[in-house]
């Protein structure tokens, strides 16, 4: 056959091009824009997709009256959260919700974990029934029933499949292409994991997938909440055998806390990116271990609220009200005992405890 005619479906006449993949990011925080620059380089180069990204934004009015949308369609750049990187021309920001999935085939979650319900309350009718989702949201809402994962909460709401992807992440550090790793979870359908791979990955992040949804997820969530303990620690200068000694109690938790909620869970998990590395990194670096040591330091003279508005800028901690609501589970369950540290970091979070309690309280063992 003639090489012009391979493609030629004789009983309808021309075969249709296949239709190439749209992406939505939904969230437009330092972690959601680093995101859509990861996806948008990738989306140029595989033919698969569609060139154009699309990123919803929350909108503000910047300082100089400037809407933060119209400012990054300007600059290629998230000046508010994301200031002195290019996200990629392919990049277009956009206020309106609906408009932004509409036509969407795969949508990529990225807000604080509070705004979701409200976000999955919105797109209910309004997104394909195909399209898949990830979600790169690290907290967990928790309801009477007990505790929903927020890839739960999308699944469930929006009738969709919902992959995630966690990993020793620091945004900023990714935004100037520093080689890290992340972990993508997944529940059935392998095929679908290996395209978030594929969507995500470049010669300096390096995607793996496991199916271990919960795992992955729970990893990401519940590593917040040690990282305010790392920060406790910082803050009253104890040292880097007690940070270790407080990591180690942290992740053994972390690991008991999701078992018993979720008997599928891997050990292997915990060793992956979304495991270990993502603890390590979050009670070296990140914002949620930045704010404990300060809240530390002040002996109960700041609150958390007002240490996040002056430190952070518009970012929202995740750990304080993570710890919150894994303190309601373990209430709720009558758990309270098994897990010293995780209880022991919300009560100094609200102040019935002095952050000395870190240490004091957290090396009990466990009454498992
Ligand atoms: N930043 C990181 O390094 C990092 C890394 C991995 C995962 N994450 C996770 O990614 C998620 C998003 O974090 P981020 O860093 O992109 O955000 P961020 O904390 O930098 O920014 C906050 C975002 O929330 C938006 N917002 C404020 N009020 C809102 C409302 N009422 N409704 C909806 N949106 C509102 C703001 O516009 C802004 O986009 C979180 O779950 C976080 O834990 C962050």
């Amino acid at each position: 056959m003639a090489p012009e005619l391979q493609e030629e479906n004789y009983t309808t006449g021309p075969a249709e091009p296949p239709r190439k993949t749209r992406v939505t990011v939904v969230g437009s925080g330092n972690w959601g824009s680093v995101a859509a620059k990861l996806i948008a380089s990738n989306t140029l180069r595989l033919s698969s997709f569609h060139d154009e990204v699309r990123m919803w934004v929350f909108e503000e009015t910047l300082p100089s009256g400037e809407k933060l949308t119209d400012a990054i369609n300007r600059n290629n750049e998230n000046v508010k959260y994301l200031p002195g990187i290019k996200l990629g021309k392919n990049v277009v920001a956009d206020p309106d919700l609906e408009n932004a999935v509409n036509g969407a085939n795969m949508l990529v979650f990225v807000t604080p974990h509070q705004f979701m319900e409200g976000i999955c309350r919105r797109l209910v009718g309004k997104v394909k029934a195909d399209v898949e989702a990830i979600s790169l949201i690290k907290g967990m809402e928790v309801k009477m029933e007990g505790p929903c994962m927020i890839s739960t909460l999308i699944s469930d709401q929006l009738g969709i499949n919902c992959c995630v992807l966690m990993g020793a992440n620091i945004a900023n550090e990714i935004a100037v292409e520093k080689f890290s790793e992340a972990t993508v979870g997944y529940r059935e359908k392998k095929e679908i994991a290996q395209k978030w791979v594929q969507l995500f990955s470049t010669s300096y992040f390096i995607v793996t997938p496991v199916q271990d949804v919960e795992g992955v997820e729970l990893c990401g969530t519940l590593k917040n909440v040690v990282a305010i303990a790392a920060g406790f620690v910082d803050g009253l200068e104890m040292g880097n055998n007690t940070k270790a000694a407080i990591m180690r109690i942290g992740l053994r938790e972390m690991k008991a806390f999701s078992k018993m909620l979720f008997s599928s869970v891997k050990d292997t998990t915990f060793f992956e990116s979304c495991g270990v590395a993502d603890l390590i990194t979050t009670c070296l670096g990140g914002r949620n271990r930045k704010v404990a040591e300060a809240f530390a330091r002040s002996e109960g003279k700041r609150s958390f609220d007002e240490l996040e508005a002056e430190m952070l800028q518009g970012q929202k901690l995740q750990g304080v009200s993570t710890a919150k609501e894994v303190y309601e589970v373990l209430s709720h369950r009558g758990w309270l005992d098994f897990f010293p540290l995780f209880a022991t970091v919300h009560e100094i979070c609200i102040g019935t405890l002095p952050p000395t309690a870190i240490v004091e309280h957290s090396e009990r063992t466990p009454k498992m």
